[in-house]
């Protein structure tokens, strides 16, 4: 799925803006990092690229067609191809087990095998049981990751994922996501530091400043 972002403004209050004109293509797949410092709007551009914040100004085009002018119920369909992870992870009541299935079952399709692959994968088998609010912050970031990959998008925003995860989950995450850009995926990736590990696998580089594109760098 291509997304585009044409002349895109943001602005919480009307009267801030935090993005200003945004111009973006993740035409190809691949793997999309968003740099810049804290407050540089980050968050917010990954938010307006899945679809979930509507730009004050400029359109978000998917596949060639402006995605706020779409009827609800093509909204909704396109969007079940989208999905974000929040920086700091969101935990409802309930089992880990019921925190990871919870996008699955709003779409009643839950596949109880890929769970179980998902959920050893990222070592969560012990722990599946256990009311999700007792999770460490890292197993919690890691529940909220793989809440997101069994519903295999083809757009998947990661905000500073490899905040709070340990090595092995982190070389896991990125195995995961080169797989998802080898099947025809597009993965954005927000992060306030060029981790080693990210330096090494990023197709295009969006330097953000002050919720302005300084740069857009196809980096291999
Ligand atoms: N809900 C909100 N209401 C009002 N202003 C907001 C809101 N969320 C973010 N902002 C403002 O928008 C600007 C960009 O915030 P954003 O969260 O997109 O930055 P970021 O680059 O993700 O930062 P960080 O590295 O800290 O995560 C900031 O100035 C912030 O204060
Ligand atoms: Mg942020």
């Amino acid at each position: 799925m291509e997304v585009a972002l044409r002349g895109v403004w943001y602005s919480y209050d009307g009267q801030v803006h935090v993005l200003k004109n945004v111009e973006l293509e993740f035409s190809e797949p691949g793997i999309y990092v968003v740099l810049g410092p804290n407050g540089a709007g980050k968050t917010t551009l990954l938010k307006v690229s899945s679809l979930i914040l509507k730009p004050a100004r400029g359109a978000v085009i998917v596949d060639g067609a402006d995605f706020w002018e779409l009827s609800e119920e093509e909204k909704e369909r396109v969007r079940r191809s989208v999905t974000y992870v929040h920086d700091k992870p969101i935990i409802i009541r309930g089992s880990v087990r019921e925190n990871i299935t919870i996008g699955m079952k709003i779409r009643r399709e839950v596949d109880e095998e890929l769970v179980d692959y998902y959920i050893k994968r990222y070592n969560l088998a012990s722990v599946q049981r256990m009311p999700a609010s007792r999770l460490s912050a890292g197993q919690a970031k890691a529940v909220s990751i793989v809440r997101a990959l069994v519903l295999r998008p083809q757009l998947l925003a990661l905000d500073e994922p490899f905040a709070f995860l340990d090595d092995l989950r982190a070389q896991t995450l990125v195995e995961d996501i080169i797989n998802m850009v080898s099947k025809g995926g597009r993965v954005l990736i927000a992060t306030h530091y060029m981790y080693g590990r990210l330096s090494n696998i990023a197709n295009y580089l969006v330097e953000l400043l002050s919720g302005e594109v300084r740069r857009f760098t196809k980096l291999r």
